[in-house]
Parts: C-alpha cells; structure tokens; sequence
C-alpha cells in the first residue's frame, strides 16, 4: 500500500517534470537537428543502446534547473538516429525535489539478452544499466551498505519493458562500493560506469575512472551485479584535468576483418585540445585481452615530440655559453644573459623544451624586457619549426621572421609555460636572406616568451601530447551504443564545455548533443587514426538538391553567396596551395551565419601556411557570456591528392567541421542573431584553385 502511493507519486512527479511548459523547438539559438532536451540543463549522453530497431539516448539531466544540479538520467528515443521523441526521465534524483539524497550520474546500458543479471521475467529481455550513484548524504541504504556524503559508486538498474521505466537494485546497490584498497582515499572520484560485452572471454567488462588521479580502472563479472577488479591503466599522454567518462570498444583497422584494434576513449575536464580552454576528449589505439588494455608503444607521447627526421638545427640555445656567444645580439635586460633550464626561481616549471636550455625571458620575474636577433640566414627549406610558449601577445611577445626589414612571418606563444611546435611556411621566400628576431616589450601578467630549437625542415613539426578526438571545444563525454552489430560504432558527444556552459545564452534549454557520428579506424601517417562521420540516416532531412553550387577555377578575394540560412551542410573542396611571400594570411574557406553586414560572422576554412582547418568564432554573434569565448580554433588537415575536403554542418548554434575523410574535427557553439543567414567565401594571400562549393539545406528535425 505504501509502496503503492509511493510508486504512484514518482509516476505523477515524472510526468509534472516532462511534460511541464510548452516549447516550440523554434525559440532563438534552438538546434534544429542536434538534439536537445525541451527545456532544463543537460549534460554527458548516457547508457547510449540500440535495442529491438529503438536507439535510446538517455542524458545527465537536472529536472529542476537549467544549470546543473539533481543528477537524473532523462531519455529520448529515435528509430534513425535523427528524429528523437522525448520520454518520461528514466532515473529521477533519489527524494527530488525536495529532499535529494542521491544523485543518478553518467553510465552505459546493456541488453542483457542471455538474462545472464537473472532480471528477466516472463520472458521480457532485460535491460541493463550501470551508472554512478552520487550520495548528497552520509546514509545506510536498503542493502545494509554505508556511504559516505558525496562518495561515488557503482549501481545498476534494470528494464523490463524496452528502457521505458526503470527498477533500482536496491537489495544489493552500490554493487561496486570503493575502488580497489590502495585507492581507498578516492570514493569521491570514482566514476562514469562503460560496460559492454566481451564475446572471446564471455564476460561483461566495465571500466571506470579513477578521475584525479588519470587512471582507467577494468573489472570483469558474469552477471553484471558480481564485480571483480581486473586491471589498471593509466596515467599517459594528456592529463591537464580530471579524466571521467572512459569508453573502450573495439574497431577493425581499414575494414579488414583480421585486424582488430581496441581503443580508449577518455574525457578531460580541463585540459582539452591545445588552443582550447575547458573540457575535452582524447583516444588511446591498443589491445584488449578481456582484462587487461594495452596502448600501442606509438600511441603514448612524452611531453616533448623531436621535429621532423630531415630538421637542420639552427639553434638550440645548448652549450654554456650566453646569448652573444651563440651569435645572437641581445638588447635590453637581456645584454650579458644566457639561456636558461626549466626551473626558474618564482616560476610555474617550463616544460615542451629540447636539451636543457632554452630561451626564457623571465628572468627578473616578467618584468625583464629585451630582444634577441639572429644572425642573417638563408631560406632553404619549406620550413621554419620552432618550440614556443609563454605570452600570447604579437605585438609585445612574439618572435617574427624578417627579410630585408620587413616582418614576413610571426609567432607567440599561448599563454602557457608549455613549448608548443609552430611552423613557418617559407616556400615563397626560398633563397632570401632572413633574420630571426625575439621580442620581449612586455612586462605585466605573461609577459615573457619562451623559445627553443629553432630548425629547418620540409615537413612541419607539430606537437604530440595526445590523440584528440576533436580539436574543438565544444565535444565532450562521448560515448558509443552498445546494441550495435560487433564492428559498428556510433558516438554521440555532448556539445558543450564546463567553461562556459552554465552560461551559454539559451532557454529554456542548454545544452545539445553533437550529431551522432559513425567510427572507424583508417591508416593515415603510418597509424590507426580515428575517423569520423556524421551516421548516414541523418542524411534524410537532407534534400538531395544542392542550393548553392559552384564551381571556380580559381577563387581571388570574396565571393558573396546570399542569404543560405541557418541550418544547413557545406561540402567544400579545393587545391592546397602555398603561402603568401609577404607572410599575409594564406586562407580559403567560407563565412557562414553572416549579418547583412558582416558585422557578425563565423570564419570557417583552411590555413594554407599552417596546414590547419580552423574556425573562428570571435564575431560569431554573442560571445559576453565568457571571456575566452571568443576564439578561434585549429585542427590539422593535410591534403590528399592536391586536394582539401571540409564538410561543415551549420546549425541555429553550432558549427562540426568534417575534414579530409574524417580524420579530423572541430565541434564549436556560435550564438548569432536570427538575421545571421548570409555566406560568402573567401580566399586572402594569393588565388585558391579548383575550388567547388555544394550547400545543402538541412530540414527541421522536430
Ligand atoms: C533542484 O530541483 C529543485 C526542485 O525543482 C530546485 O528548487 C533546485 O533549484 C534544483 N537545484 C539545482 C541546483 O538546480
Ligand atoms: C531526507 O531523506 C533522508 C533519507 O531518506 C532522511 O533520513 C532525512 O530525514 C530526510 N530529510 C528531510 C529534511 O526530509
Ligand atoms: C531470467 O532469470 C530469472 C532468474 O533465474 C528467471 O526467473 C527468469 O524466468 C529468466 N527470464 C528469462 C526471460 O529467461
Ligand atoms: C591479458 O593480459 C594480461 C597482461 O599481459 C595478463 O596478465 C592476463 O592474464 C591476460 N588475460 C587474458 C584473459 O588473457
Ligand atoms: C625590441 O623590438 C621591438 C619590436 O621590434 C622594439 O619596438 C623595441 O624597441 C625593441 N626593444 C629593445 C630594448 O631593443
Ligand atoms: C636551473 O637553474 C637554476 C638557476 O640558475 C639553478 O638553481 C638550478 O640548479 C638549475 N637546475 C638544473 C636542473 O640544472
């Protein structure tokens, strides 16, 4: 009887949060085919399964607010991966609204055909979900166990009737209580359940982040309630933040059934992609025996990445000697100094740096000023790698290349005492005698640069701290559906930033997902890399007709498009290209979500000297929201063929970047005005070549 009422209550509670208020799915800034939930905060997809031709998507949700908080699992249904229909909240916060003592946060769900959990009743299949229980209290729940006040464990519920409602198992949950003994001390960053089925051991696995401290954690059962700690993995490559929402599955390399590879997928929250503030996603390629993952030897990176194999050392700042010595003429503060190693006194540690020494110019703190200049050379090769870190000023900052007195390329560091690889493209300015000139004008906050390594190649140097999953700053939490025939992969990521997106300008709204994206491995550059691609099914709210389409044998300055809308697909081709002599921007590409004016737009194309696709979202429509908001971000890109390929999806707020076949990313929110419908390509330095541009319009999906 009790119970009874008690069930009947959620019942009516479930249905007062879904069904409460009316929207329109037209309010501004609304995704017309990304989804979103109708209104309240949404975080990371969770327990993403494909069962009986239905795709569920289940998400971190707080039924009373639009900034997070009262952790429930909401869910949405889908029969193509496109249209969602909304369905009542799956898991609601433990005693909400008014007395939450549990919170339901991220996990994976399972069919559990072999009814291996015993769930099953009557026949019906159950479904499984494991996630983690956030306690607000210290308690002693119904299975006799104790937590503690917002510890992290690990509990399952179970479905009977295809993922509508769901039954907490309450006699036994949290069925994993702690992490292992010797990480007794992290019960409050023990999180984000991914479980699957692994066919060759007949076992479920799960693995589970112990966040702080950058490690994946294995467990294996036969029963998905009996649990048993089986491996370890981790720290490696990319570590700036906590790592959460791990996610291990397997893909076969180029389509070749007999070779299989297992990969990792971890979120990072800070520390994403270089260039990018906030939270991000990084992959590790590897093997999985059932118990234990094992990276591949070149997928983990040291903190320092050698330049390319063909490099001629102009200069390393090595030796014992100062600055003059090594026949660069200082200025300033910095006449008599020499460089300097990693560990200055009242400085973070420096790190990315080659040798032992290199250009520091902290050296009485940020107030040291002076210049270095090199003595004259000449450009012989196609270009100029160097390591670079400290301030992001070019005026005050920078280190810039100059012939015959003129600055014909620059470059700053990122405000970070991390050295980064940059590159110059100097294949215009062959045989020309240059100079190299550091410059430090800057004494407040980052005012200070750091240089090293300073060579010549013909092949750009880049830097390896990690494999992004996407080089934007908008994809986070990604995670794949289990249901899935073996070798298939779909991922759906959410598509926002802890930065900033308790801010973001939306209501009653915020958050949406990323479009879900197929994965595949593909060998490119001698490794198994990820490629992406929006699922085909989604290409059904695509008319088969272009509305622009045009093609040019070469493209100099802008090319106006018209009004194209708010939501709509480019597919963009055209020839890589050298850069500009005169060190002018060297870019193709297309402006998309456009006033009239142009006074807001979004900068979506390719930088030829720096061989990165990018989008800059500086003018894109309000960005006050947050201070890094405004910015642009690069993604590498080289050509195949001669040839450039981007596929851009714009939506009312969001632009995913597809390039070359999918190998690289870039997922970013833009809030423009409504009136923000105008395109128009452009092309700065010199001409671009065979240039063929294809804008499809994308239909409402609600
Ligand atoms: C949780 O939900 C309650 C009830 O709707 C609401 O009053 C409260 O503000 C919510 N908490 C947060 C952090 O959103
Ligand atoms: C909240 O719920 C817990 C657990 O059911 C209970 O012990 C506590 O007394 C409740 N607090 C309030 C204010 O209702
Ligand atoms: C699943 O196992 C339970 C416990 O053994 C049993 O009662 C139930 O009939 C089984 N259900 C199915 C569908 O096999
Ligand atoms: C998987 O590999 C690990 C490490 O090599 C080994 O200890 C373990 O026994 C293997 N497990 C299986 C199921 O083969
Ligand atoms: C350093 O170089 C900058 C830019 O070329 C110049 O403005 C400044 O006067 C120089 N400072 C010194 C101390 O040489
Ligand atoms: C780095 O330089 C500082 C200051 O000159 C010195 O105290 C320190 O011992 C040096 N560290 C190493 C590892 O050489």
């Amino acid at each position: 009887m009790t119970l009874g009422l008690k069930v009947l209550a959620a019942v009516v509670t479930v249905l007062r949060v879904v069904f409460a208020g009316q929207v329109s799915y037209n309010e501004q800034y609304r995704p017309q085919y990304h989804f979103s939930p109708p209104e309240n905060w949404m975080n990371d997809p969770n327990g993403l399964v494909y069962h009986n031709g239905v795709y569920h998507l289940f998400y971190q949700y707080n039924p009373g607010g639009i900034t997070w908080g009262n952790m429930s699992w909401g869910h949405a249904t889908s029969s193509d991966l496109t249209h969602w229909k909304q369905q009542p909240i799956a898991l609601l916060a433990r005693g909400f609204p008014d007395n939450v003592t549990e919170m339901f946060f991220s996990g994976s769900a399972v069919v559990d055909a072999d009814n291996t959990s015993g769930f099953g009743e009557n026949g019906r299949i159950p479904l499984v979900a494991m996630y983690t229980s956030n306690y607000i209290v210290t308690q002693t729940l119904p299975s006799g166990k104790t937590v503690q006040a917002n510890q992290q464990a690990q509990s399952i519920a179970y479905s009977l009737d295809d993922g509508m409602t769901w039954t907490t198992y309450d006699v036994a949950n949290p069925v994993i209580l702690q992490p292992p003994a010797a990480y007794s001390d992290q019960i409050l960053n023990f999180r984000d359940p991914n479980v699957f089925w692994h066919s060759p051991t007949e076992k479920w696995v799960v693995v589970l982040s112990l966040a702080e401290l950058h490690k994946i954690l294995v467990y294996t059962s036969d029963d998905l309630k009996n649990w048993v700690f089986e491996s370890e993995f981790g720290p490696v490559n990319a570590i700036g933040g906590v790592w959460e929402c791990p996610n291990l599955f397997p893909l076969v390399v180029d389509g070749k059934k007999s070779s299989l590879k297992w990969v990792l997928m971890i979120g990072l929250n800070p520390g994403g992609p270089p260039g990018t503030v906030g939270s991000g996603s990084q992959y590790i390629v590897g093997d999985f025996n059932g118990t234990t993952f094992t990276a591949d030897p070149d997928n983990v990176y040291s903190e320092t990445t050698p330049p390319p194999s063909d490099s001629v050392v102009f200069a390393d700042f090595e030796g014992t000697g100062t600055f003059a010595d090594l026949d660069w003429t200082p200025t300033g503060d910095l006449v008599g100094q020499s460089p300097v190693n990693g560990t200055l006194a009242n400085q973070q540690p420096v790190t990315g740096y080659l040798g032992k020494r290199l250009v520091n110019t902290y050296l009485n703190g940020d107030a040291t000023t002076g210049n270095l200049t090199s003595q004259s050379f000449t450009i012989s090769k196609r270009y100029i790698n160097f390591l670079i870190g400290g301030g992001r000023d070019l005026e005050n900052t920078a280190m810039y290349l100059k012939v015959n007195g003129q600055t014909v390329r620059s470059a700053t560091g990122a405000d970070s005492e991390n050295l980064l690889w940059q590159s110059w493209d100097v294949g215009a300015l062959q045989n020309q005698n240059a100079i190299i000139e550091i410059v430090d004008t800057a004494t407040g906050g980052w005012g200070h640069i750091l240089v090293d390594e300073i060579s010549f190649s013909n092949s750009i140097a880049r830097s390896q701290v990690a494999n992004w999953v996407d080089m934007g700053p908008d994809f986070y939490a990604a995670q794949g559906y289990n249901g899935l025939s073996s070798n298939e992969r779909v991922v759906i990521g959410w598509m926002n930033n802890w930065q900033y997106g308790q801010t973001i300008p939306t209501s009653p709204w915020r958050s949406a997902m990323s479009v879900p994206r197929r994965l595949s491995l593909t060998t490119i550059g001698g490794k198994p890399t990820l490629v992406q691609n929006p699922t085909e099914n989604w290409k059904s709210i695509v008319p088969a007709n272009s509305i622009v389409h045009d093609v040019w044998h070469s493209v100099n300055g802008n090319k106006l498009l018209g009004s194209v809308g708010k939501s709509f697909r480019v597919d963009l081709t055209f020839s890589d290209r050298p850069s500009a002599a005169s060190g002018a921007s060297s870019q193709f590409g297309i402006i998309v979500r456009a006033t009239a004016d142009f006074s807001q737009q979004t900068r979506v194309g390719y930088d030829f000297a720096t061989k990165n696709m990018f989008v800059d979202r500086t003018q894109s429509g309000d960005v006050s929201f947050d201070s890094t908001f405004a910015d642009i971000y690069y993604s590498p890109l080289t050509a195949n063929n001669g040839k450039i390929t981007m596929s851009i999806y714009v939506d009312w707020s969001s632009v995913e970047v597809f390039g070359g076949q999918g190998e690289t990313t870039l997922t970013t929110q833009i809030f423009p005005a409504d009136s923000a419908t105008y395109a128009q390509i452009f092309s700065t330095g010199v001409a671009t070549n065979d240039v063929d541009v294809r804008i499809y319009k994308v239909s409402s999906t609600w």
